[in-house]
């Protein structure tokens, strides 16, 4: 298993040898090493046991640093990152030719984002070079929200993990790009599509739905539980399925209480931020328990509701 602590200037030595970390930021944790150089990148891929042909977001701390790695940063994105950054956005901005197409999977742009957490701003301002940094849990699974999560599946194959608490966020950045003068959103995250809008205008939509997507990104079957996930009306399907061993994950009313240890309630008080900071954990503590199934329901859809929605389509799908 990994050490779990706080030390910055042994995860900078880790890193310095290109080796790769446990790194937590607001949204999920990721599984850090240096953006820049292709052993690093190679780990980060196997470890995670990650297709090459999916690219990594690299992490910096200040718009400097950014800069530092794009040819190009358009007015929209510029005024994106001064609201945003630091915080749960990703833009997709062209890569200057020190960036290894390793990390962008062959790509002409590369992801980059400012985390908003005080370990990993710390560790980053330590360091001269951008960190690659893609959720830090096997390829297709539920992205981690603590360091026991990183620690469970990954702990065999990595040396430290920086511990920041529990993801403030609990939900990936959201990917947004410039392309033909329009600003595309690719992923829906941590800063919702109105947010975004109330400071550029209207958007465009350009969120993957297939299995098989032309542009990497999105893969429909992502984010899943090992264990059967159904959405809809829960009491339907709590009467659909009554002799199955099943769990509950719920908005905001408890549905079991006969078997309260079976359900998560992810905001007693309705509140999104907190449904989102929660849905990951949820979806982990229901594959630890001894259910076949899980229940569920989707949350209101506005605000942060659409990217948990969003997450809960991608786990349903086996
Ligand atoms: O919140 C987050 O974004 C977390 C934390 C650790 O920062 N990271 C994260 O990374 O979610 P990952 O690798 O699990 O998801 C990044 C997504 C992938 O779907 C990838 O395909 C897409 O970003 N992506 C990265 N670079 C891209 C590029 N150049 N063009 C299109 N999509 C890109
Ligand atoms: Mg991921």
């Amino acid at each position: 298993m990994a050490i779990i602590g706080t030390d910055i200037a042994f995860a900078k030595e880790l890193l310095l040898d290109d080796q790769v970390i446990g790194l937590p930021t607001e949204t999920v944790y990721g599984l850090a090493g240096n953006a820049l150089h292709e052993k690093s990148i190679t780990a980060i891929f196997s470890v995670k046991n990650r297709p090459s042909f999916d690219p990594l977001i690299a992490h910096v701390d200040s718009l400097e640093k950014a800069y530092s790695i794009v040819e190009e940063f358009p007015l929209p994105l510029q005024k994106l990152a001064t609201h945003f950054w630091p915080g749960p956005l990703t833009l997709l901005l062209p890569k200057k030719s020190h960036v290894p197409f390793l990390l962008t999977s062959g790509l002409e742009k590369v992801a980059v984002r400012i985390p908003n957490h005080p370990l990993a701003l710390d560790l980053l301002r330590s360091i001269d070079f951008p960190l690659a940094a893609p959720s830090a849990n096997p390829f297709g699974y539920v992205s981690p929200t603590t360091a026991k999560h990183v620690n469970d599946q990954l702990g065999g194959k990595i040396s430290y993990i920086l511990n920041g608490g529990n993801c403030k966020v609990g939900l990936e950045s959201t990917i947004v790009s410039f392309e033909d003068n329009q600003v595309l959103i690719h992923r829906l995250g941590g800063i919702s599509v109105e947010e975004i809008e109330k400071i550029i205008g209207p958007i465009k939509r350009d969120i993957n739905e297939s299995s098989n997507p032309k542009a990497p990104g999105m893969l429909k079957a992502h984010y899943s539980p090992s264990k059967k996930l159904l959405i809809g009306n829960i009491p339907d399907l709590m009467m659909a399925h009554e002799n199955r061993d099943f769990g509950i994950i719920s908005f905001k009313k408890p549905f079991l209480s006969s078997k309260p240890a079976r359900e998560f309630i992810l905001s007693a008080t309705g509140d999104l931020h907190e449904a989102a900071a929660n849905l990951f954990s949820a979806l982990r503590k229901m594959d630890d328990l001894d259910i076949d199934l899980i229940l569920t329901e989707f949350v209101p859809e506005n605000g942060l509701g659409l990217a948990i929605n969003d997450r809960l389509k991608r786990a349903a799908v086996s």
